[in-house]
């Protein structure tokens, strides 16, 4: 990933959205991007059209970046993202990143899609991101250093910063959502877990497993964002139950949770639910 792949991102970003503004932005998991169906959206950009980002090739992720604006709230809605396991390197996630830096992100919020690991959860629960373990066996700041994701060496404490987590609860309150809480772990994909893997994550301190988010949350922590993040438990983790997994298991429990996550989105941008 280097500086002129993402200016050129950040030129066609500026020429298509001009001085349209937000400190907010999420980024939807797999099957997540409906939650745009409930805010107005003014503009929109295919992530085809950003040099860099390209479009995803899973399904559930629809690869549009949206500009919302409603009662004087303004969010961007990156619906859909890419995947380490898409096999493009690092510069497809970071770009989204970049672009938030760009424009004037303060605050982001991280949804994803889960496997069940923590033997309290359901089924269609949503977990409030704690913090995370990552298992990917790689890391976005590998490499050279670029001072725009702060120092070489960031501290991740933190990355859930409190603030964000209670902005988060407060939401789900408005909401009427009731969040878990717990640790997510990211694998590299794009293979689901093994039942003996997931005995492993769960001694390890997971709560939940996925695919993604990790790179991004370290990425916008090190730049000075604050970070949140939520997961929707869409299936029990291999060998919890006798279901084999399936994309479309994923996909359909998002569908069916999507009043949830579409209220608890509202109340994070501000909007009245
Ligand atoms: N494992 C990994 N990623 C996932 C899962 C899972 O069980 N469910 C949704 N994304």
């Amino acid at each position: 990933m280097t500086l002129p792949e993402y200016k050129q991102a950040a030129s066609v970003f500026h020429a298509h959205f001009g001085d349209l503004s937000a400190s907010k932005a999420v980024i939807c998991g797999s099957g997540w991007s409906g939650v745009t169906e409930k805010l107005k959206v003014v503009k929109s950009l295919s992530f085809a059209d950003i040099p860099g980002l390209g479009s995803p090739g899973v399904v559930g992720h629809s690869g549009e970046l949206a500009f919302c604006e409603e009662a004087g709230q303004s969010v961007w809605i990156f619906k859909g993202r890419r995947h380490f396991y898409e096999g493009e390197g690092w510069t497809p996630i970071a770009i989204p990143i970049y672009l938030c830096l760009q424009a004037g992100v303060k605050e982001l919020l991280l949804s994803n899609s889960a496997g069940a690991i923590n033997p309290a959860f359901a089924v269609g629960d949503l977990m409030m991101i704690t913090d995370h373990i990552n298992a990917i066996g790689d890391n976005p700041l590998v490499g050279p250093h670029q001072s725009v994701w702060g120092p070489r060496f960031p501290d991740l404490s933190y990355v859930y910063a409190r603030s964000g987590q209670e902005k988060l609860l407060d939401a789900a309150l408005q909401a009427g959502v009731s969040l878990k809480k717990g640790v997510y772990m990211a694998t590299r994909g794009p293979v689901y877990e093994t039942p003996a893997e997931v005995r492993a994550w769960k001694t390890l301190g997971a709560d939940a497993v996925g695919m993604s988010t990790v790179p991004e949350a370290i990425l916008a922590h090190a730049a000075g964002i604050t970070v949140s993040g939520i997961s929707c438990m869409t299936n029990f983790a291999a060998g919890i139950s006798s279901n084999p997994l399936s994309h479309e298991e994923v996909t359909g429990t998002t569908a069916r949770t999507m009043p949830l996550m579409q209220s608890l989105l509202k109340a994070w941008i501000g909007l009245p639910i």
